[in-house]
């Protein structure tokens, strides 16, 4: 297959490459580096299966320029971290909006399959738990994080209105924290902020009382989601996320010792609107894609940690 990635040079995005191009399949990825790095696709330079535009998705472009043949798109292009999309709130809702039309086209155009990358971020702050697809959400549509959560709630409907009104083949991921190598060290994310410090052997931020919780998916288990979700027939949202679910606090302690950190841990107020408890319902994932997690969070935040010191951090310094 012949396949478009959007986000291409982000953190997810540039593993979903390397997938893509494991199974046989040749890539074009499509980044206008809002927030990723061509850092994340050196590796594939030589590769002769992917080739690389520069593009930002929320201008009209050239259907033509992404060659003869399209099989599938895969949307991933969206600023992700709260710190991102704080700082590009308008490019974010664009992305998700304009960008998400663009793509949609694309794949219309070629009669291609389309798969987006939702999120967690759709249900707000959860009065659900665990959050299954079928809830509805709390999201507050004014809040400083509306940008990206309505943003991808629209980039949902918009994604059902092209499956009902031209029949395009489309699958909607709801993805959960997901974490790994080339994440950024400082876009804000709970698991390169709390390694870095670590690292460093600077004391943790934690917000609040640190009793709110989390669930971190290692990226390799996002990717085997995503690609089997690509191929599946299911129209309807699909978690996609760790459903071991652990309290920021806790996630704190056990990042420190992992690391045989001398870290302390310190807090810093609530940031607004931040939800209190997250953690997907993969039932459905499991029954349909046959899917769940199998990195155990000690040797995904290993793997992590050794990024982090590869690419040099002051620890490593
Ligand atoms: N990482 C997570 O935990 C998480 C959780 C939920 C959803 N997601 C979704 O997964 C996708 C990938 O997230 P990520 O963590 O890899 O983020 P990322 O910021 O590392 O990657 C996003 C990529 O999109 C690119 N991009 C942004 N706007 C663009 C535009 N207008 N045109 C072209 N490219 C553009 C950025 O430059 C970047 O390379 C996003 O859609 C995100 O919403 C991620």
């Amino acid at each position: 297959m012949r396949v478009i990635v959007s986000g291409a040079a982000g953190f997810i995005g540039s593993h979903m490459c390397d997938r893509l191009l494991k199974e046989g399949h040749t890539v074009v990825g499509v980044d206008n580096l809002l927030t990723g790095s061509l850092d994340n696709l050196t590796h594939l330079r030589s590769i002769s299966a992917f080739q690389f535009i520069a593009q930002d998705v929320t201008q009209g472009f050239d259907a033509a320029a992404m060659g003869v043949a399209v099989d599938a798109v895969v949307h991933m292009a969206s600023a992700a971290s709260p710190k991102d999309y704080l700082a590009h709130p308008i490019e974010t809702l664009d992305v998700g909006s304009a960008g998400t039309r663009n793509m949609l086209e694309l794949a219309r155009a070629h009669g291609a399959r389309f798969l987006i990358t939702s999120t967690s971020e759709c249900y707000g702050d959860p009065l659900v738990h665990p959050q299954v697809e079928t809830y509805w959400g709390n999201v507050n549509p004014v809040g400083p994080r509306s940008c990206y959560d309505e943003s991808k709630r629209y980039a949902e409907a918009l994604t059902m209105a092209y499956h009902r009104t031209h029949g395009v083949r489309t699958n909607i991921a709801r993805i959960f924290n997901t974490y790994g190598p080339r994440m950024k060290l400082y876009d804000g994310r709970v698991v390169p902020a709390f390694l870095d410090q670590a690292l460093r052997g600077e004391p943790l931020t934690v917000f609040g009382d640190g009793s709110q919780t989390r669930s971190f998916c290692y990226v390799s288990d996002m990717v085997e989601g995503l690609y089997r979700l690509m191929f599946s027939n299911e129209r309807y949202p699909v978690n996609l996320g760790n459903p071991q679910e652990m309290t920021i606090l806790e996630f704190a302690e056990r990042i420190v010792k992992l690391t045989h950190s001398a870290s302390t841990i310190v807090r810093e107020p609530l940031p607004e609107d931040d939800p209190k408890q997250r953690k997907p319902d993969i039932a459905k994932a499991n029954r349909i894609l046959g899917w769940e997690p199998t990195v155990p969070l000690e040797d995904g935040l290993q793997h992590t940690a050794d990024y982090f010191r590869r690419k040099g951090t002051a620890a490593a310094d």
